[in-house]
């Protein structure tokens, strides 16, 4: 008797722990992971590539907030090739991880991939960089800056900083990668900001690729065609940083020649700033990993998300560049 009712007590637990199973993997089968569950949550990340200062920034903080939040994260270096992040985003869907994140290299061409992600029911965030897919739901979020607005306000400086000019002021800008958001973005905002001044005139514009080597190679062949360049908008500090190398070996200098607006505020840049060879920054921030990290919590537990969020961000002169130097994380 005794016995017979220890059986009975055993296969009802196993019938329990079998019940329990199937519907886990029910849950499973549909989002390519275990939401709510005790699991430990699976990110697939696929960043640009490791091209400047702020990105080695960014990669930085996905993994250190990964690490903090407990989230297990599988991570792509594109090396700048968004083949490789097709290809990424594929053996990612493969893994059947629960979420994907990506900084897209460049804004259009992923609507294939990120349909077969949705078809696969793994949520997508796109951080730092946006894609200009028409079908908004193919991504749940997008986490990141305001490039416009970057451009609008290096643009803006410029304005103010030139308002005594006579004659013309010749402009030259080495542009991000061409067909990336903050490419696309800053060339916009910053040519917004000085149409209402018809002696700003942007004589020479090409890509730099956000690269220090790119930005030092393209700003020789401006100096070279171009004799009387009086600022150089550069659309991060690393092309920046590598067009003080030109400007310098052509015997000018810089930061007086020739002013220079850039954008990320990264330590390095921060430093050019400090010294006086860069003029002016307008901030973008790479700290992005505790605030996805979030994200990806919420989206993995069906939880409604807003479909933009924007990193708060500010703006350096040389003065306030000494100030801030000191408690810069990167
Ligand atoms: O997408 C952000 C941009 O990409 C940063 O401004 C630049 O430095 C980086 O390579």
């Amino acid at each position: 008797m005794r016995i017979r009712r220890t059986t009975r007590t055993l296969v009802a637990a196993l019938a329990t722990v079998l019940l329990a199973s199937s519907v886990a993997a029910c849950g499973n089968s549909d989002t390519g992971g275990d939401p709510g569950g005790d699991e430990t949550m699976t990110l697939g990340f696929s960043q640009v590539g490791a091209e400047s200062g702020w990105r080695t920034a960014n990669t930085t903080s996905i993994k250190e907030a990964a690490a903090e939040a407990g989230i297990e994260l599988k991570f792509d270096d594109a090396q700048q090739k968004q083949e490789n992040q097709i290809k990424a985003i594929r053996n990612f869907i493969q893994q059947k991880v629960d979420v994907i994140a990506f900084s897209p290299v460049v804004e259009s061409g992923w609507d294939t991939v990120l349909k077969e992600a949705k078809d696969a029911g793994i949520p997508v965030i796109l951080t730092d960089r946006a894609v200009d897919s028409a079908d908004k739901s193919l991504y749940k979020t997008f986490l990141g800056s305001d490039f416009v607005k970057e451009g609008r306000l290096a643009g803006e400086w410029l304005v103010q900083n030139t308002a005594s000019a006579t004659g013309p002021v010749n402009i030259v800008e080495l542009q991000g990668t061409t067909g990336s958001a903050p490419a696309n973005d800053r060339k916009k905002g910053f040519a917004e900001a000085i149409a209402a001044n018809p002696n700003l005139k942007i004589v020479a514009s090409q890509s730099g690729d956000f690269t220090r080597a790119g930005g030092k190679q393209v700003m020789e062949q401006f100096l070279k065609a171009n004799p009387d360049i009086d600022v150089l908008f550069a659309h991060n500090d690393d092309m920046g940083l590598g067009a003080l190398e030109a400007i310098t070996a052509a015997g000018r200098t810089p930061g007086k020649d020739i002013l220079i607006i850039t954008i990320d505020a990264v330590r390095d840049g921060m430093q050019a700033l400090a010294d006086g060879r860069f003029n002016f920054i307008a901030e973008c921030s790479p700290l992005l990993g505790p605030q996805l990290m979030e994200l990806a919590k919420k989206v993995h537990a069906g939880e409604e998300v807003p479909a933009r969020i924007e990193t708060q961000e500010t703006t350096f002169t040389q003065q306030q560049a000494k100030e801030a130097l000191p408690n810069r994380r990167y």
